[in-house]
């Protein structure tokens, strides 16, 4: 910076370096030819999306540290909360800037389409690390994908993606948010409980039978209920009422074994109005909020891309929009979109032990 500084007062452009990011949207380089103005903007957006890729990256860190610690202290559940709420906003304008990558007419786009060879977003080592960090697994990725195999063909290719495949070596021995959000989350106090605690395990057992228990009393009314009034017939309706407490009981004991991260996860959501629970709840929305605006961040992008080419391959050789909409599917915080299939009312929840320790004596 300081070779830069010609006077002693610091300058905007200086601080920004502004004269060297105006330079960069030459296309390649050492290309002396012009590019025209669809080109140019076809950089820029590209280049500002990776711009937001590097915030998102050191912002995800940040809350992945935070949270990593094996006590985490209340105040730092606010901190974490605010960089995982500032990525949320960063997906939401950039799956709305896909607006503006649509002016783009599919004609315009094919002035300059074959330029970019093999080139594609699909090469983007952010948008990978970005999925590393979060917790993304390859057996969970569209025909079981291996991001790293690619970066090292790539890299092989050419060394301009070594920095990316080091990047990327690194970022996937690292723990990611998904890790370390179960980890937090198995040890949320369970009606009063602690793990490792005395009866630890007896009482997430207890609390357990008892939800779900409650959770069958409500389902066996619904049942009754829908029986008289719906259309669909009674076996119908029975298979598929006890295909949901089914679902909760594999959720809540996977393998036959209680998930404590899951039991906690649930008690959150369950008793989310206890002052002591207001913090892990928003904790637990953020990251909900985050999965979907990059979903929609997905989406939208795969939208834009069914209106420029159709239903052509990409350029990087994948089947285009059928590739993009199956990368709408992925989910990496499954468990908290899954706790929501087997939430009951307030008023069915089983009775609450050590409500004081939860920040209010809560009669039920
Ligand atoms: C005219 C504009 C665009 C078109 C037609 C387009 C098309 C595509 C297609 C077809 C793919 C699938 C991979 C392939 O076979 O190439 C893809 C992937 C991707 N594109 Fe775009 N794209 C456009 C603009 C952008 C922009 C502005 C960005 C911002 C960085 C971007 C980021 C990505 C990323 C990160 C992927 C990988 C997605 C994944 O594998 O999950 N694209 N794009």
């Amino acid at each position: 910076m300081s070779s830069y500084t010609s006077s002693s007062r610091l300058t905007y452009s200086e601080y920004l370096r502004l004269n060297e990011l105006l330079e960069l949207q030459s296309g390649e380089i050492g290309c002396e030819r012009e590019i025209n103005n669809d080109e140019t903007h076809f950089i820029i957006i590209h280049q500002i999306f990776e711009l937001w890729f590097k915030l998102v990256l050191s912002e995800l860190r940040c809350a992945r540290n935070l949270l990593m610690s094996s006590h985490v202290e209340e105040s730092d559940i606010p901190k974490v909360v605010g960089h995982l709420n500032r990525v949320t906003e960063i997906c939401r304008l950039m799956a709305n800037q896909w607006k503006v990558m649509e002016t783009l007419s599919p004609q315009d786009f094919l002035v300059f389409r074959d330029k970019l060879g093999t080139a594609s977003g699909f090469e983007s080592w952010q948008m990978r690390e970005l999925e590393f960090l979060m917790g993304l697994k390859n057996d969970e990725r569209n025909k079981g994908m291996d991001p790293l195999a690619h970066y090292r063909k790539l890299a092989d290719e050419n060394p301009v993606y070594l920095q990316g495949l080091k990047k990327l070596e690194e970022t996937i021995k690292e723990p990611s948010l998904e890790e370390v959000l179960q980890k937090w989350l198995e040890r949320t106090p369970i009606q009063g409980s602690f793990l490792g605690g005395e009866n630890d395990e007896e009482l997430v057992e207890d609390f357990v039978e008892k939800y779900l228990g409650a959770m069958d009393n409500l389902n066996q009314k619904l049942l009754e209920q829908m029986i008289e009034h719906s259309s669909v017939d009674k076996k119908t309706l029975e298979e598929r009422f006890n295909a949901n407490i089914k679902s909760a009981e594999e959720y809540l004991r996977p393998e036959g074994k209680i998930s404590r991260s899951r039991a906690g996860l649930l008690f959150i959501e369950a008793y989310r109005e206890l002052p002591l629970l207001a913090w892990p709840r928003k904790l637990i929305d953020s990251f909900v909020e985050l999965e979907e605006s990059m979903v929609l961040f997905r989406t939208h992008h795969a939208r834009m891309v069914e209106r420029i080419i159709g239903r052509r391959i990409g350029t990087g050789g994948s089947s285009g929009v059928d590739y993009l909409d199956a990368t709408t599917k992925y989910r990496i915080f499954k468990d908290l979109w899954g706790v929501r299939t087997i939430l009951i009312k307030n008023s069915s929840l089983p009775p609450i032990n050590n409500s004081e320790m939860y920040g209010f004596s809560k009669t039920k």
